[in-house]
Order: structure tokens, then C-alpha cells, then sequence
């Protein structure tokens, strides 16, 4: 596990989107796993510059996101579909036809992840998958348990959880308490992983991702089992290491 400490947010996301677009440089037809939440958008608004200065070319490029809320319509302004579109995919020459993101409406939700993880395999998998971590080490939505998903499944939301995301919503009654998540071995088949955190509030689960002990109860934990993982994170995510 390679750890790249930089001064802040913007900084971080800069050598984030960085990354990603020596990937896409490197393979333009390259899978991107890519994460919703607070922390890449700071990557998203660089990598949208970045295509409007002409450094990098998304026609080709294939996207799967982690997760989205169950029950929640696309076009809601807290669904991951909507996070995409505001964020990135309105902004670059993305395909619509190449970007995945679970849907949460669907009836059948076990038929629904299983076509998603089809999918993600049909497309060759992922070359390189972007991570948020919550400060309980949920990475995805796999959250904090004895076991953890192994595919995409419709998961539940720890308390944990649905209390820090409650500050995207009106109250955090509003907030869905399940959501459909990729598993584990989805997001370590990843060829390469980068994981991105900021702020104090992350530096106890970053702590126990680098130095812990590979368990369930900390999901980030089991990248140390992968060997193709960079953590960039800023000084106040770092400042347990
Ligand atoms: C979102 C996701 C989550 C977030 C995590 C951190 O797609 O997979 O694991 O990365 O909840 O969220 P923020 O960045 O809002 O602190």
C-alpha cells in the first residue's frame, strides 16, 4: 500500500485527478470504478478542467460506480445518478451509453446486481477504481460487520452512516437506510485502487486501513491484501500515521 500525503483538499484532489488521467491517457478505453460523496469532487471539478484544456479524451472510457441509494429516482438531487451528471458527466464526452451506476428503483433488486456485476465483467473489468472511505471504514457501502458482501448486493446503512449523510439531506429521516453496494471482491479485482480522504474526521479509519489489522469490522482494511493500492490523502487524514 503506497501512501502520498498532500498539504490539502485541493491539492489532494489535483494529484487524484492526476492519476486518473494518466490512466485514461495511458489506456483511453480504460473502466473507471468511480465514487460519489464529498471528497472526489474536488477531483471531478479538476478532471472536467482538465478536459476543457484538452488533457484528457473520455470518449472511449467506460465508468461503474460503487453505489446508489435504494429507492431513490435519478433525477432526485441526493441520488448518486444525479451527484454524476452535476459532477462529471455533464461536463466531459462521456457516452452516456458507458457510464453504470446501480439503479436503486428497480423491483428486482437480486436480478439487478447480478446483471450489474455482468456487466462490470463483460467491460473486462475495472482498471482503476476511485474510493471514498467513511470514518467507520466503510469503503462502497460495505459497511463495518462479521461479514462482508462478497458482489454487488442491496445492503443496509449503519446508523453511523446515515448520520454523517444526513447532512446532504433535509433530515436525517430522509435519509435511505438501504442502499445497493459492488462488494469486496468486486473492488479488489480493480487492477490499480486509489483511495481518496480528507479531513480529521478520517484519520482514525485511515489509521487503522494502513496500519490495522485486515478485518471485517474495517472494511478499507482488506486493500492492504491488494497490491495495487495508493492512499492520497491530505495532512489531517494523515495525522495518525
Ligand atoms: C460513495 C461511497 C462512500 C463514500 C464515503 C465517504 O460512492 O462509496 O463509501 O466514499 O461514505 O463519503 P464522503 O466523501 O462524503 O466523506
Amino acid at each position: 500500500m503506497r501512501v502520498i500525503i498532500e498539504k490539502d483538499y485541493q491539492t489532494m484532489s489535483r494529484k487524484a485527478a492526476l492519476l486518473v488521467a494518466s490512466q485514461v491517457n495511458l489506456k483511453p478505453d480504460s473502466v473507471l470504478g468511480l465514487a460519489t460523496g464529498s471528497t472526489p469532487e474536488g477531483m471531478y471539478q479538476e478532471l472536467v478542467q482538465m478536459y476543457h484544456r484538452g488533457e484528457i479524451d473520455f470518449s472511449e472510457v467506460i465508468t461503474f460506480n460503487l453505489d446508489e441509494y435504494y429507492k431513490l429516482t435519478p433525477d432526485n438531487k441526493e441520488s448518486y445518478h444525479y451527484y454524476m451528471q452535476q459532477n462529471l458527466f455533464k461536463h466531459v464526452n462521456l457516452y452516456s451509453e458507458n457510464t453504470n451506476i446501480p439503479r436503486g428503483m428497480v423491483e428486482n433488486m437480486e436480478t439487478e446486481c447480478k446483471y450489474y456485476e455482468e456487466k462490470i465483467q463483460r467491460a473486462g473489468g475495472i482498471d482503476l477504481q476511485v474510493l471514498g472511505i467513511g470514518s467507520n471504514g466503510h469503503i462502497g457501502f460495505n459497511e463495518p460487520g462479521d461479514r462482508l458482501n462478497v458482489t454487488t448486493k442491496l445492503v443496509k446503512l449503519t446508523e453511523e452512516t446515515i448520520k454523517s449523510n444526513s447532512r446532504f439531506f433535509d433530515s436525517p429521516e430522509e435519509v435511505p437506510r438501504k442502499a445497493v453496494s459492488v462488494g469486496m471482491a468486486t473492488i479488489l479485482k480493480a487492477e490499480r485502487i486509489i483511495l481518496l480522504a480528507s479531513g480529521r474526521n478520517k484519520a482514525e479509519a485511515i489509521k487503522k486501513t494502513v496500519n490495522g489489522y485486515v478485518d471485517t469490522r474495517v472494511p478499507s482494511s482488506l486493500l492492504q491484501t491488494h497490491p495495487e493500492v495508493t492512499l492520497i490523502i491530505d495532512e489531517e487524514a494523515a495525522n495518525l500515521l
